[in-house]
């Protein structure tokens, strides 16, 4: 089984988008997939309620959920995803799904904005990696890219500079991805090829 938590430090990074969409991206591939929404705003169970998914899906907005795990996930499972709010928010929660994870991914557009707000999010991955035995992949996925502009390979360079993993799928930005919260998730655009890199990244420290 593999855990992957997405996070970021602030609300709108596509964290929830993402979490549906690599869900869709893993049950398509044939996995059994959990979700799990850690976020106390529940848009993750929402969506999976109101989109009519296949995937099983459960309200966890818990700071224990690290320790919860392995006695909710069935051992069929493949993969589990879980989404979180917003680390500036919900830290007790974030921390620990963060703890929970073999797989990190820090959704965020190619902005200064986001950009600057990334070693924050560092940080509360170092302070967790002190707290467990073994370390979890990180990487960053781009999404709400604009084809062909700069700010893709800019910021995928800066964040590369400062030792940090940027999967090489970018999400572009796409009215069907705006628009897809609430109906099912049919259209899985570049987030196969995305699910496919995150199995395939290995332990970077
Ligand atoms: N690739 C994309 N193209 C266009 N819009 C996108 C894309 N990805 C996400 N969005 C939009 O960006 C907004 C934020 O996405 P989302 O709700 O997934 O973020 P979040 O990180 O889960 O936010 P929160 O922390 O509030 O839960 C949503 O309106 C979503 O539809
Ligand atoms: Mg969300």
């Amino acid at each position: 089984m593999k855990v992957i938590t997405l996070a970021n430090l602030k609300g709108g990074s596509a964290k929830t988008t993402s979490t549906a969409h690599l869900a869709h991206a893993y049950a398509a591939q044939g996995k059994s997939v959990l979700v799990i929404d850690a976020d106390p705003q529940g848009s993750s169970l929402r969506w999976s309620e109101q989109g009519e998914w296949d995937i099983p899906t459960i309200a966890l907005p818990v700071k224990n959920l690290h320790t919860r795990l392995a006695g909710i996930v069935s051992p069929t499972t493949d993969v589990v995803l879980i989404d979180t709010p917003p680390l500036d928010e919900h830290a007790g929660i974030v921390y620990s799904a963060l703890r929970a994870a073999d797989t990190i991914i820090i959704t965020m557009a190619p902005t200064m904005l986001e950009f600057e707000r990334l070693p924050d999010v560092w940080a509360a991955i170092d302070e967790v990696e002190s707290l467990r035995d073994d370390l979890p992949n990180v990487a960053v996925l781009l999404n709400r890219t604009i084809t062909n502009a700069n700010s893709t390979p800019m910021f995928r360079d800066l964040i590369t500079d400062s030792g940090h993993i940027v999967l090489a799928t970018t999400i572009p930005r796409r009215e069907s991805i705006a628009q897809a919260f609430a109906a099912p998730v049919t259209d899985l655009g570049k987030y196969a090829d995305a699910a496919r890199e995150i199995d395939m990244l290995e332990k970077i420290k």
